[in-house]
């Protein structure tokens, strides 16, 4: 049967696609009611302003079309230009034609490296813009023009009317887009992406998040702003490393990252071992803990709290298993005895397999002592609840006086060790009941004062407080908690590599609990030894967010290998210069200047070096 149904025209759909009374002149086209005239960029200035595209493409009365076509194949093209315009310079006539050669020659230098260490894409653009008026208004079109017009010479692009080539012009700026090899031929220029998208503003290659904060400037002096709790592609962590030599600005990016975090409501938990946390913890309003036995800082390695839950699903790698992070079947005190074990080991590396065993032993019967059992609710014991070194020392002693023991020399040996925790010189630190109770947001353990202890004692305190920041860290599932874990390398024991795969599987997993991990050390090497080469190198590499400062020699070395870096990013590290980096989101790496107010630095109590620091050289 034939159906009759009713067609609606839309006459200005209609008009839109076949415009009535189209008619091109020589250097203007005129649509229905509307004349313009039709101008190509065709020379633009080897370095664009940021925002450059939203600037040219302002003027309300004209329509700017940008394409931009990717090509990375150019990129050999571009490097043969740079052999070009050297031949051009070398066999220049004049003066004014060897100088403009030698800067085509270092522009086109300049782009290959860039494009090359960002690993950027490349390709050309081409820009047509239209300034319009009614045709009975046709004196306006004057003042439009010159806005355009000064709106690219500000940018210092050159525009050129496309006399006798208005139609072509016009189709290729039209919506349904034809293109136009004529119009491509005359405009289409190289352009790396980053310069085209950096050329709206808030945009820049990948690295401006919707909830981004100020995080530093790209190579282009654009707008970095990143947002490390944005999840998906290759973003799935909230963790860090930060490496780079001395003096290169590891701990001034960190402070940075603090008040970042802090304004963002994250609880900031820092370990700093060179006393340098304290100035922007207590301006933020935190706490600082002398953690070497200050008042209200002590955390008594003896207490211990319930284990985070984690689905059995969820810890799937041998490396978890061995690090002992959750309660799994097993209780949180047993799970404790295992970090005993390690912290004891880190303590007094001399510890032999059969003391470390015999330790155990008498731990349970200390524990059993005080009624902690394995199946006690630890959740309602307080923390004078606990036994302290003390303690321990009296049970050993009692052990030693049993001349027919077996193990009577083990015990006489864990005596000796036990008595410098519990009553001698180490015994300031570790011997009594956890007074920390802060529920600051901000809280900085500093371990300075034990600069001048041995590293044992020092690498040990590390861990406690990081196995009690861990705690901080998976107790509430939906606070945002980073941890801050500077002179990370103070970690690193090769006899006791128990330690850093603590550190290494709390980062795999402190995801799951809204947390961050932040590890920053000058040493690369360190976390690549053989012995703990697997937690280590993991720790590096597993963070989303990288943060590569100045560096040399070995470091240098092992840095380009575990991120793959490219000459030009090797180079950029070379030369160490203050504040600036390469960081690194997932797969795109970027040259970074930490470029701060200087209100930051009031805050961080760093020196303000006058004159800007950022980008000069780091003296040796
Ligand atoms: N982004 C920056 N802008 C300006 N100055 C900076 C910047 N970063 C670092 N500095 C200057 O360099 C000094 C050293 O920086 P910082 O303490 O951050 O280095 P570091 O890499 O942490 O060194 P170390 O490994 O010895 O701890 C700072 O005190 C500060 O004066
Ligand atoms: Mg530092």
């Amino acid at each position: 049967m034939k159906q009759n149904r009713k067609v609606i025209e839309d006459n200005t759909l209609i008009n839109l696609i076949t415009p009535v009374g189209l008619t091109f002149q020589k250097d203007s086209v005129t649509v229905g009611e509307i004349k313009g005239s039709i101008y190509g960029a065709y020379k633009y200035p080897q370095k664009v302003g940021y925002g450059w595209i939203a600037d040219i493409a302002s003027e309300k009365n004209a329509i700017t079309t940008i394409t931009y076509y990717p090509d990375d194949s150019l990129l050999e093209g571009l490097s043969d230009s740079v052999k070009k315009y050297k031949e051009k310079a070398a066999n220049a006539k004049t003066a004014l034609e060897y100088s403009r050669a030698t800067r085509a020659a270092e522009c086109a230098n300049e782009m290959v490296t860039k494009i090359d260490s960002n690993n950027e894409s490349i390709g050309q653009i081409s820009i047509l813009t239209m300034p319009l008026c009614t045709k009975e208004n046709e004196e306006a079109i004057q003042a439009v023009d010159r806005s355009v017009k000064s709106a690219y010479m500000r940018n210092f692009i050159k525009l050129h009317k496309m006399s006798r080539e208005q139609e072509q012009a016009y189709k290729a700026m039209s919506p349904y887009y034809a293109n136009q090899p004529q119009i491509d031929t005359m405009l289409k220029r190289i352009m790396p992406l980053s310069t085209v998208v950096g050329g709206f503003p808030f945009a820049s290659s990948g690295f401006v998040d919707d909830n981004g904060y100020y995080w530093g400037l790209n190579s282009e002096k654009g707008l970095m702003a990143l947002d490390a709790w944005c999840r998906g592609g290759d973003r799935t962590n909230s963790n860090f490393a930060v490496l780079g030599k001395s003096g290169t600005g590891k701990s001034t990016f960190i402070k940075h990252l603090i008040e970042i975090e802090y304004m963002r409501g994250t609880r900031i938990l820092i370990i700093d071992p060179e006393g340098e946390y304290a100035k922007i913890t207590t301006m933020l309003g935190g706490q600082v803990l002398n953690a070497t036995g200050g008042k209200g800082a002590r955390s008594n390695p003896l207490e211990f709290k319930a284990a985070p839950k984690l689905n059995k699903d969820d810890i799937k790698d041998d490396d978890d298993k061995k690090a002992d992070l959750y309660k799994d079947s097993i209780g949180a005190l047993a799970l404790h005895l295992k970090t005993l074990e390690v912290f004891y080991r880190l303590y007094k590396p001399s510890l032999t397999d059969a003391q470390s065993d015999l330790l155990k032993q008498v731990l349970i019967e200390l524990y059993l002592k005080f009624g902690i059992t394995w199946n006690t609710d630890v959740t309602k014991l307080k923390s004078t609840d606990y036994p302290i070194q003390s303690d321990l020392l009296e049970l050993l002693k009692e052990k030693a006086k049993d001349k027919a023991s077996p193990y009577k020399s083990d015990y006489d040996q864990l005596v000796l060790y036990f008595t410098d925790i519990a009553q001698g010189g180490d015994s300031f630190i570790w011997n009594g009941h956890s007074t920390i109770n802060s529920n600051s947001n901000v809280i900085c353990f500093d371990t300075n004062e034990l600069q001048n202890v041995s590293p044992n004692i020092k690498g040990a305190q590390y861990y406690n407080l990081t196995t009690w920041c861990w705690n901080e860290m998976t107790k509430n599932p939906n606070e945002r908690v980073l941890l801050i874990c500077d002179e990370a390398h103070l970690m690193i024991d090769k006899r006791v590599p128990e330690a850093l795969y603590f550190l290494k599987s709390a980062s795999k997993r402190c995801r799951k609990f809204t947390s961050g991990i932040v590890v920053a050390s000058q040493s690369v090497v360190d976390f690549l030894a053989d012995e703990i080469k697997a937690a280590g190198q993991a720790l590096l590499d597993q963070p989303c967010y990288k943060v590569l400062f100045g560096t040399d020699g070995q470091n240098l070395t092992e840095t380009a290998n575990l991120f793959n870096l490219t000459n030009p990013q090797i180079e950029l590290l070379e030369k160490q210069e203050i504040g600036v980096g390469i960081t690194i989101v997932g797969k795109n790496k970027m040259k970074t200047y930490f470029d701060l107010p200087d209100y930051k630095f009031e805050f961080m109590g760093v020196p303000k070096v006058t004159g800007g620091a950022v980008g000069r050289k780091k003296s040796a």
